[in-house]
Parts: C-alpha cells; structure tokens; sequence
C-alpha cells in the first residue's frame, strides 16, 4: 500500500471546500500520455490553479497501471520545480480515478496512491448504486482518500459504459443517496455529456452571425432544487468540454472530418462554477487541441517523423487550452 499521502499529493476535501466558497471549480483533466501531463502541471503552476489530475480505466490500461501512478508523483516532483524556477506558491495536486466501475478498480487505486476516486454506479439501479457507492465509501475514508458518486446518466461514452440517452438527475433522490453513502461530491446530469457530439444538429440554433451551433442551455433548475436539498455540497459536471470551433476547424482543414461537432458553451460553465459545482470535467477539448495541432504540423511538414516536432506544438497548445479554462471559465486561476 502507498499512502497518496507519501507522493506528496492531496485529497478534494479542501480544495471543494474553498471552491465552493470562492465560487469557483477546480478543474479535473483527464491525461493518458506525458504531453499532457506536462501541460497539464505548467498550465496550473503558471496559473497558481489547484488541480484534479483524472485517469480513467481506459487510460490506466493504456498507460500502464503502474507507470501511471509513479506519473502522479512524478507531476508533484515536476510542480515543486517548476514553481520554485518561477517564484510562484506550489500548488494542490489530486489524482482521480475517473468513472470507476467496480469496488476491486477502486480500491487497486486508492492502493496505489490515489487520492480521490469515482464510482460511478450510476448505470445500475439506484438501490445497486447506493450499495456498491457506500462499499468504496467506507474503503476509501478509512485511508482518507475522497470519493465521488454519481446519479442520473449522461449520454455518450463513459469508457465501455455507452448510454445513448440522457437521463436527469433526480433532485428527490439526492439527500438520500449523500446519506446513506456518505460520498464527497456528487456528478450529476443536467444536460452535458461525454465527447465532442453532445448535441444533435436539430436540437441547437444557428448564430446568425458566426453559423455556429448554440445548444440548448444546461437545466440550472435542476441545479439548484439539487442545492436545496444538498445545501453546501459539493457538486461535480462531467462532459463539461465546449469543443471548440478554433480547433474543429483546424482539424477539418488538415485532412480530419469532425462534422457539427457542439460542446457546452463557456458562459454556461462558467455560471455553474460559481454555484455548487467544485469540478469541472474536460478531457474531449484537450483531444481536439492535441489532434488539430498534429494534424497542421503534418500537413505543413509532411516529412517530420521525429515525435517531439509534432507533440511538442500539440503539448504547447494544451498549454493555451488549460490555461484559458482556469482563467475565464472555472476560476481556478490565481486560487492555489
Ligand atoms: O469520461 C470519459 C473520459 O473522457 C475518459 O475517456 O474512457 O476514453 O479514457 P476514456
Ligand atoms: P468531455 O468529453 O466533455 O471532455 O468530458 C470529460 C469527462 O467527463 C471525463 O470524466
Ligand atoms: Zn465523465
């Protein structure tokens, strides 16, 4: 057993504690590779942002469970150098499973030095959900790492959990579920969804001026009836990236074919991140980014083959991406 504790890293109890007072959320983005997780940490450093460093099941099998891990610590040793080089405070580090689905994944992680971790039971009937939630729950808090449940689906992938329709949050259900599972946050669906489709053409109406898609707003009702009934707690968004025309663009340009690609626009996330919501979830617009920035350096370059030419302006652009969202999106910024 590693204690996150010894890798230097932090749970969310505090970090969601002063988001939620300063009106603000951290912001939790998903890596695979380590381009991302450099810019992930320069971004945050550069931007004094507390952050969620999230690996979904998926990412550990691709990255390696165990590289992985010692990439969380190395993103701690990797913070503390680069905000002494700049003069700047450190800055609080998570590391998250994303959409955990079995108690034996949870608990492999908070083994391995995880300090928060998701269950998302969230696909199961809410009596499987509450048991399956309140097991990883009284795991995780005996070695003070923090948890996340979920209620209600979103639609679009959640790494092998497909739900092609969305389903609200129920507010009736959330006081029961917090109690009785004793969670920290709480992800709920209110109209955003995973990947960079998360709406269909014929639900948006067109910009007159720009001819871009404008989706239909996120249920803040829901929102804040879910408030009401939870006062003070911590409340989480997934599939919170707004999929930007910037890079779509860039990306059809150089040979890709993203068609009526629609994210959630930044004014809705940035009014959800002054009420409950504590995280923001975006990992589909770090794709998009690396994708277009490759793509474009292959198009101008077509005989580069060393790795580091085109992930490099990948890495850079990733930069610029996080960057933004903790300054104008989250407000995050300046909050370490
Ligand atoms: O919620 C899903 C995240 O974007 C992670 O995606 O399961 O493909 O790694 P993944
Ligand atoms: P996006 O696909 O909108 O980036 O959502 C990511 C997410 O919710 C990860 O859990
Ligand atoms: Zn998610």
């Amino acid at each position: 057993m590693v204690s996150y504790k010894e890798l230097g890293l932090s749970n969310t109890r505090e970090m969601f504690a002063k988001a939620f007072k300063g009106g603000y959320a951290i912001p939790a983005y998903n890596f695979n590779n380590m381009e991302q997780i450099q810019a992930i940490i320069t971004a945050c450093v550069e931007t004094q942002s507390p952050v969620i460093l999230q690996v979904s099941s998926g990412a550990r099998k691709y990255a390696n469970p165990t590289l992985l891990r010692w990439m969380g610590k190395g993103a701690v040793e990797m913070m503390k150098e680069l905000a002494k080089a700049k003069n700047l405070k450190e800055i609080p580090i998570a590391l998250h499973l994303d959409h955990g689905d079995t108690f034996e994944l949870a608990k492999s992680c908070i083994e391995s030095g995880f300090s928060s971790v998701m269950i998302d039971g969230s696909h199961h009937p809410y009596d499987k959900n509450v048991e399956l939630t309140k097991q990883v729950v009284d795991f995780a808090h005996q070695h003070d790492v923090t948890v996340e449940g979920e209620l209600g689906v979103l639609s679009g992938i959640e790494d092998d959990v497909v739900a092609a329709k969305s389903v609200y949050t129920s507010p009736d259900q959330v006081e029961d579920f917090v109690k009785k599972t004793g969670v920290d946050s709480l992800a709920i669906s209110i109209g955003t969804s995973h990947g960079a489709y998360k709406f269909k053409p014929a639900q948006c109406t067109k910009d007159p001026k720009t001819g871009v898609l404008v989706p239909p707003p996120l249920r803040f009702d829901i929102l804040e009836e879910i408030e009401k009934r939870i006062p003070g707690f911590p409340i989480v968004l997934h599939g919170a990236s707004s999929v930007a025309t910037e890079y779509v663009d860039m990306i059809n340009k150089f040979g890709g074919k993203l068609e009526a690609a629609v994210g959630i626009p930044e004014e809705q996330l940035r009014k959800a991140a002054k009420s409950a919501v504590c995280k923001i979830n975006i990992d589909s617009d770090g794709r998009l980014a690396m994708t277009a920035l490759i793509r474009k350096t292959f198009a101008e370059n077509p005989g580069e083959f060393d790795p580091r030419k085109y992930l490099g302006p990948a890495r850079d652009a990733l930069v610029k991406v996080y960057k933004a969202k903790n300054e104008n999106v989250l407000g995050s910024a300046g909050r370490a």
